[in-house]
């Protein structure tokens, strides 16, 4: 993939020197990551597109890697793979109930960023599981394009001296693709090639979002039956005779049921490690009556605990586990909290009452910005939120014609494509209120230029492969795994949340009515998630009873963003409740997930709970070291250099991690 694919967004005050583009990602990793946008069932770019996959980003000397050439194993084998990872395929049952041993199977895709230390070194702290939410966000991608910056947030301070301070600790950031999504098999498409499905994302892009026009109410309604009734057909079909069937056994708790294994296997992977390390040991340098390395890495089996950090959908991911095996957990940080009990029941407040308090917040920092603020308009932020309306209005009016340029073909700008830029704005300020800005002034003005040229770039041309072309374009082998994303989305959270699947057209009209007097920013694109799951018919064999709670045998950390557009703090506080002992650390910025915005405050009590065990006060509110719009970033990183590389470092992580719009997901 070449990076000048991706759109610039301006470089605003807050990213100095800073571009959307791949280069400040290490390893010759792609970053498909930057700037796809959301990617729900079937709709298009507005609410998710899918990000590009080079199948192969990386090229060694024996040549490039491919998941099958993992042979799935019933205990821990990494392979090494993309330059500096390790990967493994974990053989697990697909149906962990059933008792008999027949059952088919399925091959979790794991990925694991080794730690600065060997595993049988005292400083090695564990193994930490990542989940970045979704549902249906690939663990795998996660750990390629955020690995690195993850684990600066959580090891010891990274100045070379340090590494041999013995109480600091260093750790493995591993994760998995879940059932359902990216590498993990048996996979599943809902559309026979991926030509059937580009051109179906295409045409649900042109019929526009819910609330778009007139006929959207009755256009989206039909588009979802469609798909939804094949989609979940797909998933229920038995590969052979008698098998277990995926889309029974893809919602979340038979997922924390495979971290559990995940983390079995792992302990047994490390006595393995302990074991060959020990007997070196013996040989060069006289055997060890303490067996200290042996000891150290010991398999306790059937006792090995979690270490685990979740964002979004990955908070109830971890509460599901922490609920279903209180006494597994090691050290759990919980990001941008779901309410799980809302999730799984739907009762309880929809999650998007704070949304539009986010909008409130651009209007005011574009007004304390002043005339440097493109879409600054004199009156203070009420003028500007009047002003941001009549451009909505006019556009739902009439969209703008746009015509081509050398890069890419002639656009219409409509009212959807706007709304979706105000959705990445609510969910990531610091990225997305500058270019909010500058989108919405051009328009102003008439200009759908760079609007054309951000929707262009969302989409995601695949080469056909030199099969796909023998073949012709229909043929099966025209189908290429990691483009399912969207539909993965609702294959989890339909069977999660089964009232979903019971809508008809005028309850669900009802639903997106209440959403749209909730939120203007999202209230649209949010009832998009229960669209999504019309018409779908696929009951989970294991479901998940609510309360989702426990007495965990470590205290969880929950951290929140006072301000998040689709998990209120008012969640973060309900599920704190749920799992006494745990606290909430708050984050004084708006966003979804509190990497919205850098915060070396947040990021070091991240860092001392998995140092050291350390909860911050109950009560504790963090500041965000950088405000969307008003920041000077340069001189903030200018600040932490000067008081030490360790901080510089963090500050740096923290800040390309916050620049990352991530494949959005609604969750
Ligand atoms: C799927 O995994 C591959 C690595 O095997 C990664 O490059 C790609 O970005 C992932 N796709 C998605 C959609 O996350
Ligand atoms: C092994 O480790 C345990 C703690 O995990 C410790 O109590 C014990 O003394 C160690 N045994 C030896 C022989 O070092
Ligand atoms: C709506 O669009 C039409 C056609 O572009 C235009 O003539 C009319 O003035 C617009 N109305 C409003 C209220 O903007
Ligand atoms: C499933 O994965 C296999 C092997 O990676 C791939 O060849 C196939 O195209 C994938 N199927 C779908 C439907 O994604
Ligand atoms: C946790 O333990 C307390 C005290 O034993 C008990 O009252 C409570 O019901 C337990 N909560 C859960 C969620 O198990
Ligand atoms: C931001 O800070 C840098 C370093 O202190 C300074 O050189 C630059 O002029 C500042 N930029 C703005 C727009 O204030």
């Amino acid at each position: 993939m070449e990076n000048s694919k991706h759109p610039s967004l301006p470089s605003g005050r807050n990213h100095n020197g800073h571009t959307w583009q791949g280069e400040r990602f290490r390893r010759n990793v792609v970053n498909p990551a930057v700037l796809a946008l959301t990617a729900l069932a079937g709709l298009s770019w507005w609410l998710l597109s899918v990000p590009k996959t080079d199948s192969n980003p990386t090229v060694g000397t024996a040549g490039p890697f491919s998941w099958g050439q993992i042979t799935p194993s019933q205990s821990l084998e990494y392979e090494d793979c993309f330059d500096g990872f390790q990967c493994a395929r974990l053989d697990v049952p697909m149906d962990w109930q059933r008792s008999d041993g027949q059952g088919t199977r399925m091959a979790i895709a794991i990925i694991r960023l080794p730690a600065k230390v060997p595993v049988t070194d005292p400083r090695w702290g564990g193994a930490i599981l990542t989940n970045p939410g979704g549902p249906g966000g690939s663990g795998v991608a996660q750990v390629l394009f955020s690995g690195h910056n993850l684990q600066t947030i959580v090891d010891a301070a990274a100045v070379p001296t340090d590494v041999t301070v013995p109480e600091h600790r260093f750790f493995d950031i591993i994760s998995f693709d879940p059932r359902g999504v990216n590498n993990t098999t048996p996979n599943f498409s809902c559309f026979p090639n991926l030509f059937s499905q580009k051109n179906w994302e295409l045409q649900a892009e042109a019929d526009g979002m819910l609330g778009s026009s007139a006929e959207s109410f009755m256009r989206n309604w039909q588009r979802a039956i469609a798909l939804n009734t094949g989609c979940s057909q797909a998933i229920s079909t038995p590969s052979q005779p008698g098998a277990d069937v995926l889309g029974e056994h893809t919602n979340t708790p038979p997922v924390a049921r495979d971290m559990l294994e995940i983390i079995e296997r792992h302990g047994e992977w490390r006595e393995k490690q302990g074991l060959e390390a020990q007997q070196n040991h013996d040989k060069s340098q006289g055997y060890d009556p303490q067996q200290g390395i042996l000891n150290r890495t010991k398999w306790k089996q059937d006792q090995e605990k979690l270490l685990y950090w979740g964002r979004s959908y990955g908070t109830v991911l971890g509460a599901t586990f922490a609920a279903l095996f209180p006494d597994r957990v090691e050290r759990m940080v919980l990001d941008g909290v779901v309410d799980s009990d809302k999730y799984y029941s739907g009762v309880g407040s929809e999650p998007v009452g704070d949304a539009d308090a986010i909008f409130d917040k651009f209007a005011l920092y574009c007004d304390q910005l002043g005339a440097e603020c493109p879409f600054y308009a004199a009156g203070g932020p009420t003028a500007i939120k009047e002003s941001y309306q009549e451009l909505e209005n006019a556009l739902l009016n009439s969209s703008m014609s746009v015509l081509p340029s050398r890069t890419r073909g002639p656009e219409v700008a409509t009212w959807t494509d706007l709304k979706a830029v105000l959705r990445i704005a609510v969910y990531q300020p610091l990225a997305g209120f500058s270019f909010l800005a500058d989108i919405a002034s051009d328009l102003l003005r008439g200009n759908g230029a760079k609007l054309a040229d951000f929707k262009h770039a969302m989409r995601s041309p695949t080469c056909p492969s030199d099969e796909c072309l023998a073949a012709g374009p229909w043929s099966t082998a025209c189908q290429v795994s990691g483009q399912n994303e969207l539909y993965a989305s609702s294959a989890i959270l339909c069977s999660d949340a089964e009232y979903m699947q019971s809508a008809d057209e005028d309850s669900f009209k009802q639903h997106w009515r209440s959403l749209q007097k909730l939120s203007n920013s999202v209230g649209d694109y949010w009832s998009h998630v229960r669209l999504n799951c019309a018409a779908w018919s696929v009951k989970p064999k294991w479901g998940m009873s609510v309360p989702v709670s426990g007495n965990t045998s470590y205290p969880l950390l929950f951290v929140n963003n006072i301000l998040d557009p689709v998990t209120p703090l008012q969640s973060a506080k309900h599920m704190t409740g749920a799992f006494p002992g745990s606290v909430l650390l708050q984050q004084d910025s708006e966003g979804h997930c509190t990497l919205a915005a850098p915060s070396m405050c947040v990021s070091t009590s991240i860092r001392r709970y998995f140092q050291a065990g350390e909860l911050p006060a109950v009560g504790t509110v963090c500041n965000a070291d950088l405000k969307p719009m008003l920041g000077n970033s340069s001189k903030i990183e200018e600040e932490y250099s000067t008081r030490s590389m360790d901080e510089a470092v963090l500050y740096r992580a923290l800040l390309e991690e916050s620049q990352r719009i991530r494949t959005y997901f609604p969750l």
